[in-house]
């Protein structure tokens, strides 16, 4: 595997060296990225000899090979050690001042750091604020360790051993267990047009769809992710050569854009917020009080697209759907869902709590997997990436 390294301003470097040498054991390829400041610590000579590759900083050595980029496009994985709480923000805001920051921006591998830094920087809601973000976009935060740092002092700040780092980061190499598949994926939620200026909507943000879409793309299947109205901001966390996105609006664009999909699809996943009902009129112009119309708006049921999917399902497609529950009974939730899951026809049903913390606009998701006969198959807690990894880990193993 081609692994980056990215070493950081930090005492903690001298560790990295050893981290490298057990990935060159592992008989990795291993390529070292300093920053300016890493060097101070460590040197390049210590570098080049420990990973046996050429060891540079600035984006403009060896432009000829367009180095900036071509790192960070053949990396199976990058890792980042020690990270301090300023590279910490520099990879928040996509700063690209540097080697490291090209490559981060480059890259669709897996991330991992490794933080290092005194408690109270750690602590600081600016870190710990950027921490979220990194850890919603699919980042993987490797500690820090509560244990002496630096100043005599001692908390939460000492970056993980060697041994540990290289544990958790070898981890992170996504089993290719979609490989040669086909997936659909739908995300966000629809809007029925009342008129030009009106809709009726969900607040779904598409957050966990993306998620899905990204770490399916990383097992490698092939990804179609038909997005209902997501954000730009949210899109980017699905970017992957293997993801194509389809941007949809009303449940019935929606519904013709997953038929078409559906078609060579070996796996579906109904991961959006679907409107049941859509104005039975959408007005050409704005309606205003004045007309006197605006008190009434009639309905009409929109299709129930993962069943009309289901319903028409080729031999060994697997089909997903998802329920966002408000119901705080944990069985009487499951039991909501089991019947959903029988109604719908679908392999398996995705119930997802959405309640203060969890589900709509929110970085993270609890859900349980619904499988045969209504029998929780899996359940997950965390980041949507986090949740994601669940999600394709039960679909693997159903065997339905
Ligand atoms: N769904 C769909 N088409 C619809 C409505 C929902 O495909 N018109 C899908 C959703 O994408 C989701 C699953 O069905 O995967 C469950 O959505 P949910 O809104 O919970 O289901 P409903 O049948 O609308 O049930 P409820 O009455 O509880 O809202």
């Amino acid at each position: 595997m081609n692994i980056v390294v990215g070493v950081t301003g930090g005492i903690a470097a001298y560790k990295t060296v050893q981290l490298v040498r057990l990935l060159i054991k592992g008989g990795h390829d291993v390529t070292v990225i300093p920053t300016a400041d890493a060097l101070r610590f460590v040197g390049t000579p210590t570098w080049e000899a420990i990973s046996r590759n050429t060891v540079t900083t600035s984006v403009h050595d060896d432009v000829a090979r367009v180095r900036h980029v071509a790192l960070g496009q053949a990396a199976d994985l990058v890792v980042i050690a020690p990270a301090t709480a300023n590279t910490i923000a520099k990879m928040t805001a996509g700063l690209a001042e540097d080697l490291l920051g090209t490559t981060l921006l480059a890259t669709t591998a897996p991330v991992a750091i490794a933080p290092a830094m005194h408690t109270e920087m750690w602590r600081h809601p600016a870190t710990q604020a950027n921490i979220a973000t990194l850890r919603e976009r699919g980042v993987r935060i490797l500690g820090p360790a509560d244990g002496e740092l630096t100043g005599g002092d001692s908390g939460p700040g000492r970056m993980l051993e060697p041994e540990e780092i290289h544990t958790a980061a070898l981890a992170l190499l996504a089993p290719q267990d979609l490989a040669g598949r086909t997936v659909v994926i739908s995300a966000g939620g629809t809007r029925e047009p009342i008129d030009p200026v009106r809709f009726l909507g969900n607040r779904s943000s598409g957050r966990q769809g993306a998620a899905l879409a990204a770490e399916a793309a990383a097992r490698g299947a092939q990804v179609t992710l038909v997005a209902a109205n997501v954000a730009a901001d949210v899109l980017a966390a699905a970017k992957h050569p293997l993801v194509d996105i389809r941007a949809v609006g009303t449940a019935a664009e929606l519904g013709k854009a997953m038929a078409d999909a559906a078609a060579s699809a070996d796996i579906i996943v109904m991961a959006a917020a679907v409107a049941d009902y859509r104005p039975a009129a959408s007005a050409d112009q704005k309606l205003t009080k004045e007309d006197g119309v605006l008190d009434r708006i009639d309905l009409v049921l929109n299709e129930d697209i993962v069943a009309g999917l289901a319903a028409s399902r080729r031999e060994g497609q697997k089909i997903v759907a998802f329920a966002a529950e408000t119901l705080t009974d944990a069985d009487e939730r499951r039991a909501r869902a089991a019947r959903k899951r029988e109604r719908k026809g679908v392999d398996l049903l995705v119930v997802n709590l959405a309640d203060a913390e969890h589900g709509f606009e929110k970085p993270d998701n609890a859900v349980e997997v619904l499988g045969a006969g209504g029998a929780v198959v899996a359940s997950a807690e965390g980041s949507k990436r986090e949740v994601a990894g669940a999600i394709w880990d039960a679909v693997a193993a159903d065997q339905g």
